[in-house]
């Protein structure tokens, strides 16, 4: 198993030697490495199980550290980064050769985010390099919210997790990028499109079902448990399953039966925040209970119910 600490030194030490830490961030967990060497890069992919044709992000501490990473910023991008860094907003930007071809998967963008967790600044800007992070969980599997969840699922592959606590957003960054002077939103995230709007105009939004070169993580299936997951209506799914125990995750009221169904309300104040908080977190919950099934409804598409519903359908592989 990984030890389990909140000692900047000692997770620094390890990076160092090109070993893997999980890190905490306000959105998920990450699983780190040195994102300048390719051997270090290559023992996340080992440990997630994860295609090498699925790039990851590449965390750093301020914008002047992104400079060296990239070639150029278009203005919006840089107002985006401005506006909304540190915090859940990944920018796809012209890499520099600095950055290995393993980190991109062979793509000319590199993605770049600020994290806003104060042990992983601190962790951030005490080692000489930037850090290759994604989620901290098997490939295809739900988001790790919490140090546990990371200890649970890949304690036995990483030396050490640094302990932040629960994540304050819960779903991972929003990816945004350019392309011949057009903005596009690539993963719907932890930042809603209302607001990226409100600084840059609008926006498009390209979201892709299945493989996709732009973003080829982006896949159909993911953010999956392993028990059957059906969305729909909550009241047809509970008749058509009667015949099995059901567990359920709801958003505000609902007309369930609290006797025969474990149900985990994502937020009774139907506040989308908390819902985000709490999505990954109850989808374990469940997935590690006695259900033999989880049934979900859609949120309402608005605000971080769109990155919401974005996981469900993926995690439904619908
Ligand atoms: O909030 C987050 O973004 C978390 C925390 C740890 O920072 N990270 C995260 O990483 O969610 P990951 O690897 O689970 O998902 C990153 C996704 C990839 O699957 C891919 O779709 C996209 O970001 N991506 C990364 N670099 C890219 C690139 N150069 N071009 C296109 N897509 C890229
Ligand atoms: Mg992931």
């Amino acid at each position: 198993m990984a030890e389990i600490g909140n000692n900047v030194s000692i997770a620094k030490a390890f990076l160092e030697q090109d070993q893997l830490v999980a890190i905490p961030t306000e959105t998920v967990y990450g699983l780190a490495a040195n994102a300048l060497n390719p051997i270090a890069v290559a023992k996340i992919f080992e440990a997630k199980e994860r295609p090498t044709f699925d790039p990851l992000i590449v965390h750093t501490y301020n914008l002047d550290q992104v400079y060296k990473f990239i070639t150029e910023i278009h203005p919006s991008l840089l107002k985006l980064a401005e506006v909304f860094w540190p915090g859940p907003l990944t920018l796809l930007l012209p890499k520099k050769s600095i950055i290995p071809d393993l980190v991109t998967s062979g793509l000319d963008r590199v993605g770049v985010r600020i994290p806003n967790h104060p042990l992983t600044i601190e962790l951030l800007s005490q080692v000489s390099f930037p850090l290759a992070a994604p989620s901290a969980n098997p490939f295809g599997y739900i988001s790790p919210t919490k140090a546990e969840h990371v200890q649970k699922q890949l304690g036995d592959k990483i030396q050490y997790i640094l302990d932040g606590g629960d994540c304050t957003v819960g779903l991972e960054s929003t990816i945004v990028g350019e392309e011949n002077g057009e903005i596009f939103v690539y993963r719907l995230g932890g930042l809603a499109i209302d607001d990226i709007e409100q600084v840059i105009g609008k926006v498009s939004v390209q979201l892709n079902q299945s493989s996709n070169p732009k973003a080829p993580g982006q896949l159909k299936s993911h953010y999956a448990p392993v028990k059957p997951f059906y969305m729909g209506s909550l009241n047809e799914l509970q008749k058509k399953y009667a015949h099995k125990k059901i567990g359920a995750v709801v958003f505000g009221g609902h007309s369930l039966s609290n006797e025969s169904i474990l149900i985990k309300n994502l937020s009774v104040s139907k506040n989308y925040r908390e819902a985000a908080v709490n999505l990954f977190s109850f989808l374990r919950e469940l997935d590690e209970s006695n259900v033999e099934v989880i049934i979900c409804d859609f949120l309402p598409e608005e605000g971080l119910g769109l990155a919401i519903n974005d996981r469900l359908k993926r995690a439904a592989a619908i």
